[in-house]
């Protein structure tokens, strides 16, 4: 059997849903539509996960996270909201969320956010610790993050290259791992959020083996951008992730890469292509394995 979770949301279809995704991966799942219930059933057991909704009446879901992390503090929280997440990522990581679900999230992406945060709680809880801030996907990235973060931790503005080779060294930059950072760097956790949402070469989503960026802004667009978009989602099938089965290929779409004189244009990894002809798409990704 995997963890114990508590799924808070006054919708209890979101409860009913999570129920049919969580319980055939093997997790326990316990829901309740009543945040003020919630509370109590956390006194009385020890879940490994809270899912919780944001936006409740009565007890909020940043009242409830904070709540819980007072009465049972190793417990793994993911926050989910259908509002503005980058607000809501900013407020919920100072109180330790380990990841967040937006709404509409589909099944795939719920099984994916509960098997990382059991994954991290269960290291944490093996090393004793309580606190969020070693999250990551495995004990040697984590090592390596810090020895990055120690290694840049008097160096002046040196945020940018903190975050490009975390995300390097993890693929991506999760919330929890944000929060690492700024206390690594002393700075504010909101500084870190405001950086990666700015730069879309950052991601706080788990990417591909090989990214492949596609613009669709204006000059791209004119020459044909949606149909490479078309072709590439053809030929590679990408999950609601955005990812292929395999974690080969991700993409994403981007607004300029700044070479519209060769528009259009993608890139993979950090290889440009200019002037793509939708047709030759697989010619390009022959050279990526
Ligand atoms: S619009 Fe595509 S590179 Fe500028």
């Amino acid at each position: 059997m995997k963890g114990n979770i508590l799924v808070v949301d006054d919708d209890s279809i979101i409860i009913r849903s999570c129920r049919g995704v969580l319980e055939p991966m093997g997790f326990d799942v316990n829901g309740t539509t009543n945040p003020k219930e919630a509370l109590e059933l956390i006194k009385t057991h020890d879940y490994d996960i809270i899912i919780t909704d944001m936006i409740m009446p009565g007890i909020d879901g940043f009242e409830l996270i904070r709540r819980t992390k007072e009465l049972k503090p190793n417990t793994a929280i993911i926050a989910m909201t259908g509002y503005s997440i980058k607000e809501t990522i900013k407020d919920t990581l100072e109180y330790g969320i380990l990841d967040y679900l937006q709404k509409p999230f589909s099944p795939n992406i719920l099984a994916d956010t509960v098997e990382r945060v059991d994954n991290m709680s269960r290291k944490l809880k093996s090393q004793g610790a309580v606190s969020g801030d070693e999250a990551a996907d495995g004990a040697h990235k984590i090592d390596a993050v810090n020895a990055l973060i120690k290694q840049y931790k008097t160096v002046p503005g040196s945020l940018i290259t903190v975050l490009s080779k975390t995300q390097e060294i993890l693929g991506y930059l999760p919330p929890a791992v944000q929060r690492l950072i700024a206390k690594g760097l002393r700075i504010p956790v909101s500084e870190v959020l405001s950086v990666v949402s700015f730069y879309p070469c950052y991601t706080m989503r788990v990417r591909g083996k090989h990214n492949i960026r596609v613009c669709i802004g204006a000059a791209c667009y004119a020459k044909k951008a949606d149909t490479i978009v078309q072709k590439l989602c053809d030929h590679l099938h990408f999950n609601e992730d955005n990812i292929t089965e395999d974690k080969k290929f991700s993409y994403e779409t981007v607004r300029c890469l700044g070479a519209c004189a060769s528009a259009p244009v993608i890139e993979v990894d950090h290889d440009s292509h200019g002037t793509v002809d939708p047709d030759k798409i697989t010619e390009i990704l022959k050279n990526y394995n």
